[in-house]
Order: structure tokens, then sequence, then C-alpha cells
């Protein structure tokens, strides 16, 4: 009988536990939801170096390398940024299934919006990090000149200003970078993360 189940097969083969065990560490996705300059990517990137010093392979995604690319057709509205968080969300758990721990740096509003990226994911290997900076901080700092434009009204529906930001209620961590330098976030997200990641025989 001809085996029409053949990528079904290799899936049972080489599953993500034999990836996790040739890369001796345990895949999550960890997720950073918050206010556009809150300083979700910074973490993300400096989180990333302390986890490859420590020997993880880990892969970041933001704005820069998914808006830019696979993304590049979707905008701002409600529809497409819950079509933006659904295939990082997959793509996500495609890198997890292959043993790589995956950092999202997103803004992903909506409680809706993070509800669908943590079931496509699975909960259980969804760590949400809350990166929660008060708007009035986040809009001083106005790294990228955007909450400018967005209260001139050259920018519509701005997360925070015209468009809504749903304050995650269940974070693993929330980390309040108006208070915190980055290396203290940096060492909290470590604290949490470190104890799951390790992987034992
Ligand atoms: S999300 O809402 O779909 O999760 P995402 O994290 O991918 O957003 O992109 C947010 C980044 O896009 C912001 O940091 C900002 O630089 C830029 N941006 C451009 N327009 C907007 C907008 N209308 N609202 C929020 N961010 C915007």
């Amino acid at each position: 009988m001809t085996n029409n189940n053949i990528h079904t097969t290799f899936d049972r083969i080489l599953d993500r536990s034999a990836k996790e065990k040739l890369l001796q560490q345990r895949a999550r996705v960890i997720w950073m939801t918050g206010l556009s300059g809150a300083g979700k990517t910074t973490i993300a990137q400096h989180l990333e170096l302390e986890l490859h010093n420590r020997g993880y392979l880990t892969q970041v995604l933001d704005g820069d390398n998914i808006r830019s690319g696979i993304n590049n057709n979707l905008g701002f509205s409600e529809e497409d940024r819950y079509e933006n968080i659904r295939r990082i969300a997959e793509v996500s758990k495609l890198l997890m299934h292959s043993g790589i721990i995956c950092i999202n740096s997103f803004i992903s509003p909506t409680d809706k919006i993070r509800e669908m990226a943590k079931n496509i994911i699975g909960r259980e290997d969804f760590i949400e990090i809350f990166v929660d900076a008060p708007l009035e901080i986040c809009e001083q700092r106005d790294v990228k000149g955007l909450y400018e434009k967005a209260r001139k009204g050259e920018i519509k529906n701005f997360t925070g200003i015209d468009a809504p930001f749903d304050k995650p209620h269940d974070a693993d961590i929330v980390l309040p970078t108006d208070k915190l330098s980055i290396q203290e976030s940096v060492d909290i997200c470590l604290k949490h993360i470190e104890p799951i990641i390790q992987y034992d025989k």
C-alpha cells in the first residue's frame, strides 16, 4: 500500500522533543505586549543576547522583521492587527516546534488578539510579558515621533491615542519600565524564564 501520509509519518519520527534534545533546551514563545515606546523590542533584544550567551538558540520577531516582510500587506485596522498577530503566532509555533525559543515584541493590543495568539501557540507554551509603561511616558519618549503625528491626526488608529489597548490581567511578568532599568527588566525575565527553558534529561 502506498503511504499518502509521508509528512505525518516524518513528523512522528522527528518531533519537537528530538529537536529540544539536540538543542538542549525547552522551547517556548515569550510574548512581549505593550504600547509603542514601552520598551518591548529593547528588552527582547537584550534578553536574546543574555540567553544566547548562556547557550540558548532564540529568534526575536518584531515589527522590523515581520511588518517589513511577511506582513508588509497589513496596516493597523482592527482586522489587520488581528491578521498580523495570527500569522506571527503561527510562525512562532513553527519555530517553537523546531526547538527554538521565540521572543516576540508586538503591541498585540486587545484581549481578543492575545487570546487568539495563546490558543494558536498553546497556553502552556506561552509566556506573556506585559511591558507596562504609562502612555504619558511613551508619549514623552516618542522615539519614532509617531505620538506627535497621531496627536496631530496625521496617523489614524494609533494605539493609546485613538485605538484601544487593553491591559493584560494575567501576564506572567509585568515590567514597569518607567521604574526599571533595561538590565533590571531583563534580569526579572531571566529569573522567570531560565528554569522553564533549562533542559534536564
Ligand atoms: S500590532 O497592534 O499589530 O500588534 P505591531 O506591534 O505589529 O502592532 O506594530 C506596532 C509598531 O508599528 C509601532 O511601534 C509603531 O512603530 C508602528 N505603527 C505605525 N502605525 C501605528 C498605529 N496606528 N498604531 C500603533 N503602532 C503603529
